[in-house]
């Protein structure tokens, strides 16, 4: 490999992650690419136990650990933070990124409260959470970090269902907005990322289907042709935003959708 390919392999040399949600999907491919990147440590935060403990062990344990968290407590979540500075010294990268969908379609005429308030806990109250405790660390330790969200395009228009999905995404962006206007003083950086369709066991979920059929369900919405969105290409963007490369980016949210929403 060449020097500078290998300069390229380490946008995140020596930093500290946690991600939530990392134990499938758009947080897993992304514990990988920052631990391919030189990461320290990625600490993978997921209720899926299992899960999460396999994905660590095939990243290697010298570079990332698991945790369980549900971010839905906010006791866990402080405590996530707290254990993950005690161990490393600092939190330098903050990937907020666990997200559910409601069981039921969620149209307005038929939106089961319950449903919705799950949902919330999670989207909207646990994304609070992680983005709070991490902020508070930073500030206390004097870490210009960076904050990253995972949002949606659905939280730039409406659904034809899943309301309560898509008002939990548009909540996301506001919340990066601001705590993008609040944090620039101390030198941290707080933006989000937000996909199209990607055929992930939450996506699968959602459209009651499978990976292939889902991939071209979602062909249509795209104005590029023949590419397929995956996991990979989300992690990509949370790499940039994570790095240097993003040095004067804040409050932005990064749509990684093939034209979905121009
Ligand atoms: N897949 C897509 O097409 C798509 C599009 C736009 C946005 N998103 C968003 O991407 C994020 C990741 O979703 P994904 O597609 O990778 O789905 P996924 O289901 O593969 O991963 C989500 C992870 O979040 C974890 N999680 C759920 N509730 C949790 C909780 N209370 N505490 C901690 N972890 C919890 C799950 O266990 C799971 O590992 C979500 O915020 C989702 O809304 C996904």
């Amino acid at each position: 490999m060449s020097m500078e390919n290998n300069t390229c392999l380490n946008k995140l040399e020596g930093k500290v992650a946690i991600i939530t949600g990392g134990a499938s999907g758009l947080g897993e491919a992304t514990a990988h690419l920052f631990a391919k990147h030189g990461a320290r440590a990625v600490v993978i935060a997921d209720i899926q136990d299992e899960l999460g403990k396999s994905v660590s062990v095939s990243i290697g344990s010298h570079r990332c650990t698991y945790i369980h968290c549900d971010v839905t407590d906010e006791v866990q979540v402080k405590s996530l933070v707290e254990s993950t500075v005690e161990t490393y010294g600092q939190l330098d990268i903050m990937f907020s990124n666990a997200g559910i969908v409601s069981k039921s379609n969620q149209t307005i005429v038929d939106l089961d409260m319950n449903h919705f308030d799950d949902l919330f806990a999670v989207n909207v109250h646990g994304m609070a959470a992680c983005l709070k405790h991490a902020a508070r660390s930073m500030v206390e330790k004097k870490v210009k970090g960076i904050i990253i969200c995972t949002a949606s395009v659905v939280g730039k228009f409406a659904m034809p269902q899943h309301t309560d999905y898509s008002v939990s995404k548009h909540a996301v962006i506001a919340l990066m907005k601001s705590a993008s206007k609040q944090l620039g003083q101390y030198g941290i950086r707080v933006n989000s990322v937000s996909p199209a369709v990607v055929a992930t066991p939450l996506m699968c979920n959602m459209l009651g289907t499978e990976a292939a059929e889902v991939e071209k369900y979602a062909e249509p919405f795209t104005s590029l042709k023949g590419v397929v969105l995956k996991a990979e290409d989300i992690a990509e963007a949370v790499l940039f935003l994570a790095s240097g490369e993003s040095g004067f980016i804040t409050g932005h949210d990064l749509a990684v959708d093939g034209g979905f929403t121009c």
